[in-house]
């Protein structure tokens, strides 16, 4: 059941970047999340890198959702995402990919892409509310499951998928 307006407004989450004491919280809430989760190697070495950015959102102390996203030159690429499931369907995911919606801009990265594993009905339901268009499916994307990915897209200019914009960013799965 969804919860009310009320509700939805003692959501409001303080959205920071991540930091090293997060970890355990997110990790948490990742494990909690997904059957193929991240391990704490894998968060640090996606961290690592020089494009990489973590971001949380907080309520009161508590870490109650993460991103990781990646900064390519004509948009953002979400590696990996989760709400805590005590927490879901309360807004808190849609205020996260508000704001990295409002980290585009029209004349450098006009759009967010995210794969999406074909069984996460919910993940493209979410998605899908939140203006991302299905462009590709990636056949047997996942090493762990072999499971295909749909490949969704936010664009702030709303036009069509370009092959060429998306050949020049490459998204490159994290686990190869
Ligand atoms: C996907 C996820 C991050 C969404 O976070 P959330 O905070 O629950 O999402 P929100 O409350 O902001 O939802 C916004 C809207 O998305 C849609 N939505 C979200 N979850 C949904 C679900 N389970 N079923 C159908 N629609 C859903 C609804 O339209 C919702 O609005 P409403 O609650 O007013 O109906 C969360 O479900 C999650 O952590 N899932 C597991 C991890 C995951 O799959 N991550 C994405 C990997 S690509």
């Amino acid at each position: 059941m969804g919860f009310s307006r009320t509700e939805k407004d003692l959501s409001r989450v303080h959205i920071r970047w991540m930091i090293r004491r997060d970890m355990p919280e997110v990790l948490n809430a990742e494990k909690e999340s997904f059957e193929f989760s991240w391990t704490e190697d894998d968060f640090l070495r996606c961290l690592r890198q020089r494009n990489c950015i973590g971001m949380v959102a907080e309520q009161g102390e508590r870490v109650v959702g993460y991103m990781i996203y990646e900064l390519h030159k004509c948009k953002l690429h979400i590696m990996n995402f989760g709400v805590h499931p005590r927490c879901r369907r309360r807004g808190i995911g849609k205020q996260m990919v508000s704001k990295l919606i409002s980290k585009l801009s029209s004349h450098r990265r006009t759009s967010i892409t995210v794969e999406v594993r074909e069984t996460n009905l919910e993940a493209q339901l979410f998605f899908k509310s939140q203006g991302f268009k299905g462009v590709r499916v990636m056949r047997s994307f996942y090493e762990d499951s072999g499971e295909d990915a749909y490949l969704m897209r936010y664009s702030l200019r709303g036009e069509e998928f370009s092959e060429m914009e998306e050949a020049e960013d490459q998204v490159a799965p994290f686990r190869d």
